[in-house]
């Protein structure tokens, strides 16, 4: 009797038999599971939204706190926002307003293009056309504007979202939700104390030049491009010029610069 249950016929049925129930309960809970983690990863998205424009409020859900939030989509190449034909195309071809998934975008030849070494600063590589932006209202004014911003470090791509006041200038608040910097060095961008320093930062200088800035150590007090500065990350200069070049990047000609001109004189 054990000596059959020891044959290798039978062996390898079971082992087969495990495998393939295996299999269906691993399929099963990835698909079941799969409309929780779209709809996770849309709320993790939001409250990073919420979060880097200082609003995110704890015991609130994130679905009600988000009622505020106005998705747009910009064309990047125009600095205004997209025309209704625009929006059908994009959601013809897997971009709706509600899910637009610019990383994606970013991938597609048909909506972005590769960027030549000396134009990419931020290490992008490639450009898309769109970007959502996000708008929070007040009394019908602009009261602040959520721009999303990415670009390389030391080690890794950091995703993020920069927000600004309704003046278009000034920062209101920094956050990155991705990013693969070493914890303690470069990760510190997560840390509440240095993202702090960029509240109350300008983005352009007296002359109207994207000037946004981080320095090597601490930014010397009452220097002429102080409004423009912030401290460096210390034993992570890499990632602070990284920072530095990403903000630049995305607020400049090739990034938000036309749309952000456009919001100030009202012409999206
Ligand atoms: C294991 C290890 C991890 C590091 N991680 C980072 C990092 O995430 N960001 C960064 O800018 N530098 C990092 N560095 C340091 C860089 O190699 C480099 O020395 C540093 O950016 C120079 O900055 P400093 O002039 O402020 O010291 C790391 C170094 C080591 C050995």
């Amino acid at each position: 009797m054990s000596a059959n249950n020891d044959s290798i016929q039978k062996t390898i049925l079971v082992a087969v038999l495990l495998c393939l129930v295996c299999s269906i309960i691993v399929s099963t809970a990835a698909v079941s599971l799969k409309p929780l983690q779209v709809q996770n990863k849309l709320e993790d998205k939001r409250k990073n939204i919420l979060a880097a424009a200082g609003l995110l409020q704890a015991g609130k859900s994130i679905a009600e706190q988000f009622e505020q939030v106005t998705t747009r989509i910009v064309n990047l190449q125009t600095g205004a926002y997209a025309t209704a034909t625009e929006l059908a195309e994009l959601t013809a071809a897997g971009y709706p307003v509600a899910s637009f998934d610019q990383r994606r975008l970013s991938k597609d030849g048909n909506y972005s293009a590769a960027l030549p070494g000396k134009e990419d600063p931020a290490s992008i590589k490639r450009l898309e056309k769109y970007a959502a932006v996000f708008l929070i209202e007040k009394e019908g004014q602009v009261d602040r504007i959520i721009l999303p911003v990415h670009g390389y470090g030391l080690w890794s791509t950091l995703y993020g979202f920069v927000a600004l006041e309704g003046d278009a200038e000034t920062i209101a608040g920094l956050g990155f939700y991705a990013h693969g910097e070493t914890p303690g060095l470069g990760g510190e961008v997560d840390n509440p104390s240095w993202k702090a320093l960029w509240v109350g930062k300008k983005v352009h200088d007296a002359g109207g030049a994207v000037a946004i800035d981080v320095v090597k150590g601490k930014v010397v007090a009452g220097n002429a491009n102080e409004i423009n500065q912030v401290d460096g990350l210390s034993g992570a200069t890499l990632t602070s010029v990284g920072v530095r070049n990403l903000m630049r990047f995305w607020l400049g000609e090739r990034g938000f610069a036309g749309y952000l001109a456009n919001l100030k004189g009202q012409g999206v």
